[in-house]
């Protein structure tokens, strides 16, 4: 027995060794962590349990019988963060580069199954140079296997995807279709096509780093939710971020404790809206001011920044902020704020995470690029998020809610259940100095006129009290006691139970 125990012990070492200590030293190099490095980082102490160590690739093309590595490049498996169960796959670029084979794919389909079974988190460590060359359309199989099974945990357990090396190809799609993507700066890449590939079919030259990197991600496409500047970092604030989600589609966000009083009065919002209607503040300055512990963690906050959207909590209790930047393009709503946000509404939903929305939006953003961008139709995802989402949602309008964009932003008419006006909110079709050179157009010459009209217009609807007549909004509040309105609304959501009609699935505008 004892000898059969060695024998054991050694082949957990070589399994440990992955690609051999010369790739690993590479890695390293490179300023990166190997797989295993990466999953003690992740997860608690002592409470990764692996499997499939033994498993090995079947591919007897190209020599690669004699190329065998126990695990076959990904280590998969369960543990714990912050005592809470998730499953993991690390991909270990020191075997084949990282690349997935049949084998390695079947590794990951069997954590991603039984964490759909057991209702826990998968998190993914990508560090992968896609589809393994020497398997041909076994690799394809294998990938469009994980796809599927990406496909049918999404909204029922979280799906973190960590992109930590060049990810290409294949690679890349899995994580697409996960809830949300960190990447670490520098070492990380994401592209369908490498910058080769790139050159090869358009003439086009250009690196990885400008092609893919962690920057592009996070800025130009929106693709990276969050980027850090090394592994240590990144896997850190994983284990941050996995505090705000519930672990599956039936639980409530996890509490977590505040001495952070839910009636706290911040006198600071009073003064923050300036006197002059067109000129910007900070709204994350509202968002952080409401907030438990003033600790907002927001999502995507260098790409559409003319939206706000992330993660806080208000009484203990997670939930999900979605707000105009009037700092940016005065806040309007473009294609890819909208996209931006109603993407998160829709995994806020999801997951049982209630939404607290800040409004002031001067509408849309008129102009050629946009409407042949197909803002009609991106736009209208916003829109059709909201109108969807059934968790508690509670709306505040600190300034502008103009025209369809006041629709949009979780207005009362989309089952918004607490919409609240600070005294400075001007809810109407559009400012006044547009509505009077409209409904006016025969007075425009007469500068006199115009003013006087103008003054008119804003006196009769630029305030909240015509929407607060109608019920539309059902508080106009100080302020000062946004925290303790928020809180109180909450509270008595905690419970709220709403469904949408039955149908197979509903066909936002893609
Ligand atoms: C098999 C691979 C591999 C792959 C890398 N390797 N990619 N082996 N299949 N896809 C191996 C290399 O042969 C090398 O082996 C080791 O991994 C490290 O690779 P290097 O090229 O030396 O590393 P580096 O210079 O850092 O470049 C990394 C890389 C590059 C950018 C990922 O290797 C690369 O471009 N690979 C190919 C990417 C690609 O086109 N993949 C297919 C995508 S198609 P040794 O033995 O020398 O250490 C796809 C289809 C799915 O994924 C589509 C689904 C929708």
């Amino acid at each position: 027995m004892k000898e059969i125990v060695e024998q054991l012990e050694q082949k957990r070492a070589a399994a440990a060794l992955g690609g051999g200590q010369q790739r690993i030293d590479t890695q390293h190099s490179r300023g990166k962590l190997t797989a295993r490095e990466r999953i003690e980082l992740l997860l608690d102490e002592g409470s990764f349990e692996e499997w499939d160590t033994f498993v090995e690739h079947r591919c007897t093309d190209f020599g690669m019988e004699e190329k065998k590595v126990l695990g076959d490049g990904v280590v998969t498996g369960y543990g714990t963060i912050n005592g809470r169960m998730v499953f993991v796959f690390s991909q270990d670029f020191t075997v084949f580069g990282g690349s997935l084979s049949e084998a390695h794919a079947e590794k990951i389909c069997k954590v991603m199954d039984q964490a759909m079974k057991v209702g826990a988190p998968v998190i993914g460590l990508n560090d992968s140079g896609g589809a393994r060359i020497q398997e041909g359309v076994v690799s394809l199989g294998g990938y469009a296997e994980v796809f599927q099974r990406n496909v049918l945990a999404s909204g029922v357990v979280p799906q973190i995807s960590v992109i930590m090396g060049p990810c290409a190809g294949g690679a890349v799609y899995s994580p697409a279709m996960t809830d949300f993507i960190f990447m670490v700066k520098d070492s990380s890449y994401m592209f369908v096509t490498g910058p080769d590939v790139v050159k090869t079919v358009t003439h086009e030259k250009i690196t990885a780093e400008e092609l893919g990197g962690a920057v592009t991600h996070s800025t130009i496409s929106g693709v990276c939710d969050c980027a850090y500047e090394n592994d240590v970092e990144t896997l850190a604030m994983v284990r941050r971020f996995i505090n705000y989600l519930p672990s599956n589609n039936r639980e409530k966000p996890p509490f977590r404790p505040t001495p952070d009083q839910p009636g706290r009065m911040e006198m600071s919002l009073d003064t923050l809206i300036p006197d002059n209607p067109t000129k910007p503040y900070d709204m994350k300055e509202a968002i952080r001011k409401v907030v438990d512990d003033n600790e907002f963690w927001e999502l995507q906050p260098d790409h559409a920044r003319n939206i706000i959207i992330g993660l806080a909590r208000m009484d203990g209790h997670p939930v999900g902020i979605v707000a105009n930047q009037p700092m940016v393009q005065a806040g309007c709503l473009d294609i890819k704020s909208s996209i931006k946000a109603g993407r998160f509404v829709r995994f806020c939903d999801a997951f049982n995470i209630p939404i607290v929305t800040f409004v002031d939006v001067p509408g849309f953003m008129p102009g050629s690029a946009q409407e042949y961008g197909g803002i009609i139709k991106h736009g209208a995802k916003l829109l059709f998020a909201y109108a969807e989402a059934t968790v508690p949602k509670i709306t505040i309008i600190t300034r502008k809610a103009y025209g369809g964009a006041y629709d949009v932003m979780s207005s009362k008419h989309l089952r918004g259940d607490v919409n609240l006006a600070w005294p400075s909110a001007e809810i109407a079709v559009m400012g006044p100095k547009g509505a009077v050179e409209i409904i006016f157009r025969t007075d425009i010459g007469d500068a006199e006129k115009i003013a006087e009209r103008t003054e008119e217009y804003r006196q009769k609807f630029a305030n909240p009290f015509i929407a607060a007549s109608r019920g539309y909004i059902d508080d106009v509040i100080a302020p000062h006691a946004t925290r303790k309105r928020i809180c109180r609304s909450l509270a008595m959501l905690r419970d709220k139970q709403l469904d949408n009609p039955w149908r197979k699935h509903d066909n936002i505008p893609l």
